[in-house]
C-alpha cells in the first residue's frame, strides 16, 4: 500500500485555509493510502512559542484531525516529538542540505524578513520537513500551494542521498488541490489566510462561533464591482470568496457563478456564511466531544507507536548506508 505523510504546525488556531488546502484531502486519502498525519511541534518551535499555549494547541490540532473525519483506525495521528526519529533523520539530512538551498526558501525569507535575530531552526526547517516525509518512504504529500518549494527540496535531498549512498528513498509527489490550494486573507487578497496573522478578521478559525463567522464574512473585502465572477487577476477578493464557497458547499466554481448570476454581493456573502457554518458546526460538535472524552492522548500514543516502528527501520537503514557503526 502506498504511503501518505503530512503535518500541521500547532502554532495558532487552525484556519479554513488549513482545512481546504490540507485536512479535507487527508480525510479523502486515508481510504486509499497508509496515512501518517502528524502535529509537527518540532517545527512550531522554530519561532518562539509559549509552553502552555503550545501544549493546548497541540492537543487542539490532533483533536481537529479526528473531528474533521480522520479515522485513527486507518491513519496514524501523532505528535512529531513523540517519534524521536524525526529529529534524528532531520539532522542527517541537514548535513546533505546546502546553505544556498535554504536561503532560497520563500517561507524562510518571509518569516525572517525585517527580524533582527533569526533562529537557526527556522533556517534548517526544510531539512526537518524532508525527514518527516522520507522517514516513511512517502509516496504522496497532501499540502497547500505554499509548501510546494519545500517538497521540491525534499525530492532533491532524496535524490542526493540515493546517488551518494545507494538507491533507498522514494521521491515523494506533492498532492496539491486544483481548487483551494491557496485560500487568501479576508482583509487582503494578496496574502494567504494564515493562523499567524494577528488580525483575527483576516481568517476564519475552524473553531469560530457561527456569529463570528457571519461577521467576518460580511466584513470581508470585495471590490467596487457587482458581479459574482471568478477572475483572480482582476477580482482577487471575490474569486477567493467563490473558491471558499465552492469548497464548503461541494460545488464547482462555475456552479457558484451560475447560482449568483445577476445578483449582488450581499446575498452571495450571506449564503457563503451559511455554507461555512454548515461545514464547521458538525466538526466543532465532534471536536468538543473529543476534547471532553480525553481520548486524544491515547489515540496519539497509539499513532506514535505504530509510526515509530517504520521510522526506526528507516533510520537504521539510513545510518547503515551512511557508514555509522552499528550499536
Ligand atoms: P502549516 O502548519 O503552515 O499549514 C498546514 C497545511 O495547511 C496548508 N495551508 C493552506 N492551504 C490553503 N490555503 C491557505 N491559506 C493555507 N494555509 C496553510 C499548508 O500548505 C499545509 O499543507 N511546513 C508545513 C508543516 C509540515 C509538513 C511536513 C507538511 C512540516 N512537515 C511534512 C507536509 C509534510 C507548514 O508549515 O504547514
Amino acid at each position: 500500500m502506498k504511503t501518505v505523510f503530512s503535518g500541521i504546525q500547532p502554532s495558532g488556531n487552525l484556519t479554513l485555509g488549513n482545512y481546504i488546502g490540507a485536512i479535507k484531502n487527508f480525510v479523502t486519502l486515508q481510504n486509499e493510502y497508509k496515512c501518517n498525519f502528524s502535529v509537527v511541534d518540532l517545527h512550531a518551535i522554530t519561532v518562539p512559542q509559549d509552553p502552555a499555549a503550545l501544549q493546548e494547541q497541540s492537543e487542539a490540532v490532533a483533536s481537529i484531525y479526528i473531528a474533521a473525519g480522520i479515522d485513527p483506525g486507518k491513519a496514524n495521528v501523532y505528535m512529531q516529538s513523540h517519534v524521536r526519529q524525526h529529529a534524528q533523520l532531520g539532522w542527517l539530512l541537514t548535513t546533505l542540505t546546502s546553505m544556498g538551498e535554504l536561503e532560497r526558501m520563500t517561507q524562510f525569507k518571509d518569516k525572517s524578513a525585517g527580524k533582527e535575530s533569526v533562529g537557526a531552526g527556522l533556517f534548517v526547517y526544510p531539512s526537518l520537513m524532508a525527514a518527516d516525509i522520507l522517514l516513511y518512504n512517502t509516496d504522496l504529500v497532501p499540502v497547500g500551494e505554499d509548501q510546494k518549494q519545500h517538497l521540491e527540496l525534499t525530492r532533491d535531498l532524496a535524490g542526493r542521498f540515493n546517488s551518494r549512498y545507494g538507491e533507498y528513498f522514494t521521491l515523494p509527489e506533492p498532492y496539491i488541490p486544483e481548487v483551494g490550494a491557496r485560500i487568501m486573507s479576508l482583509d487582503d487578497a494578496s496574502k494567504k489566510m494564515s493562523k499567524s496573522n494577528p488580525n483575527p478578521g483576516s481568517a476564519i478559525a475552524l473553531l469560530d462561533t457561527p456569529d463570528e463567522i457571519r461577521k467576518k464574512i460580511s466584513r470581508a473585502t470585495t471590490d467596487s464591482g457587482r458581479e459574482v465572477k471568478y477572475d483572480p487577476a482582476n477580482k482577487p477578493e471575490v474569486s477567493n470568496l467563490i473558491t471558499i464557497y465552492s469548497q464548503c458547499a461541494g460545488l464547482s466554481i462555475a456552479e457558484v457563478e451560475q447560482r449568483y448570476e445577476g445578483q449582488m454581493y450581499g446575498p452571495f456573502k450571506k449564503d457563503l456564511a451559511e455554507a461555512v457554518v454548515g461545514l464547521l458546526e458538525p466538526i466543532q460538535q465532534r471536536y468538543r466531544d473529543i476534547r471532553e472524552s480525553g481520548e486524544i492522548r491515547s489515540i496519539m500514543r497509539q499513532g506514535a507507536e505504530r509510526a515509530s516502528e517504520v521510522a526506526e527501520r528507516t533510520l537504521q537503514d539510513v545510518q547503515k548506508l551512511m557508514g555509522f557503526l552499528p550499536e
